[in-house]
């Protein structure tokens, strides 16, 4: 065999090889227009070939996405990689389908960008397994936090059943008709402001059950570490722990899912409690900010506590499924390992720095929107 048929042979090969490929195989050129598709990626997206080829890669994203679409594809001409594993493309229906993207520049041999090459894997069954994983531990919390929220309840309800006996004392004067409308008033007001509590609790609880927040939403992050905090109430008053609350002024949006994110913080806070135990400081301070990077705007929340800190042969394993220091029963060593998927899920990270019995500071940081 010659040169000629050994490179045309090893090029039916590889053609073969991407045609038969398990994942979507795609390039797109500097315009952003698709210059190749194999089988794969046709019938993943219910596209013909023909219709595939040509069509510009924004098409295949749902509206919300686009703009981290466009820093995506501005990153990977930069920085000659990205990997994005928790993506959402559109088939032809318009259906959305989760996938995982692992994307290469090309450039020729001036450095000049010539096209993109990317790996597209469906993940919608993983994604299936992920929720479900979510929703379990979220109704795990539920659990746990409705052991807290019984004192929560029991307060407002026993200033209800106190406002109901003095109405009916006041129902007697009105049938002497010697009552006062405005003590009548401060009853029902109290009955108002006591209901509204508990009706508050109620949603909250509602809130981090639920499983329907299928289709990633925008949200302010400043309201989901309110909210998270909201929950951990019973937990950081029993363990007596005050907390410290920096937040900016204007909104800070994320596109996500707001339950997911507040369970983050939950099992950051819940943590930071557990650190703090038998400390004579304990304060749990809570900071977010806004930044400036080369792949666009991000959050930076700082979670620090004043416990025992990590020991540093066990810092590189906390984020491991399953690590635990905790007592049989108090800890399943679940907790970081959710937070770190939920946080990879929303485009973000993790980061830690810990110095044994000076504290922790755990930092989320996350794709800003806009
Ligand atoms: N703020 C903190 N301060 C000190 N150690 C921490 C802190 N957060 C986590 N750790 C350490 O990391 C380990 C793993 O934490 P993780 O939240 O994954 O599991 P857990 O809290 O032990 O159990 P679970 O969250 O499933 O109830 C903890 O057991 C603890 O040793
Ligand atoms: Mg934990």
């Amino acid at each position: 065999m010659n040169q000629v048929d050994r490179i045309r042979e090893n090029a039916e090969m590889f053609e073969q090889l991407l045609e038969r490929h398990p994942d979507a195989i795609q390039s797109v050129d500097s315009d952003g227009h698709i210059i190749y598709a194999n089988a794969t990626a046709s019938q993943l997206l219910g596209y013909t070939r023909e219709e595939l080829l040509g069509m510009h890669i924004s098409q295949l994203y749902a509206p919300e996405l686009m703009s981290l679409v466009k820093s995506g594809f501005l990153r990977l001409q930069r920085e000659g990689e990205l990997s994005v594993c928790d993506s959402a493309m559109l088939d032809k229906d318009g259906q959305r389908i989760a996938v995982e993207i692992r994307s290469f520049a090309i450039y020729d041999d001036r450095g000049e960008f010539v096209r993109t090459f990317s790996i597209v894997r469906d993940i919608r069954s993983v994604k299936a397994m992920h929720d479900r994983l979510m929703h379990a531990s979220r109704l795990a919390a539920v659990g746990e936090l409705a052991a807290s929220l019984v004192h929560d309840i029991a307060n407002p309800l026993s200033t209800i059943r106190l406002a109901g006996s003095l109405l009916q004392e006041e129902l007697k004067l009105v049938q002497l008709q010697q009552v006062d409308p405005e003590s009548l008033k401060t009853s029902l007001e109290i009955v108002d402001t006591a209901v509204n509590r508990i009706e508050s609790l109620v949603v909250q609880l509602r809130n981090i059950a639920r499983s329907d927040e299928d289709t990633p939403q925008v949200f302010d992050l400043r309201s989901a570490i309110r909210d998270a905090l909201v929950l951990v109430t019973g937990k950081l008053r029993k363990a007596k722990v005050k907390h410290e609350l920096h937040l900016p002024e204007t909104s800070c949006q994320v596109l996500g899912r707001e339950s997911e994110i507040e369970q983050a913080f939950m099992n950051l806070f819940s943590n930071a409690c557990d650190a703090m135990q038998g400390c004579d400081r304990r304060v749990l301070a809570v900071s977010l900010a806004g930044e400036d990077t080369a792949d666009g705007r991000r959050w930076r929340c700082q979670v620090a506590d004043t416990g025992s800190g990590i020991a540093p042969e066990n810092l590189p394993r906390i984020m491991e499924t399953f690590f635990t220091t905790k007592a049989k029963g108090e800890g399943t060593g679940l907790g970081l390992a959710i937070v770190q998927s939920i946080l990879r899920h929303h485009g973000g990270n993790l980061d830690v720095a810990s110095s044994l019995g000076q504290g922790s500071t755990f930092t989320v940081l996350l794709p800003a929107l806009g």
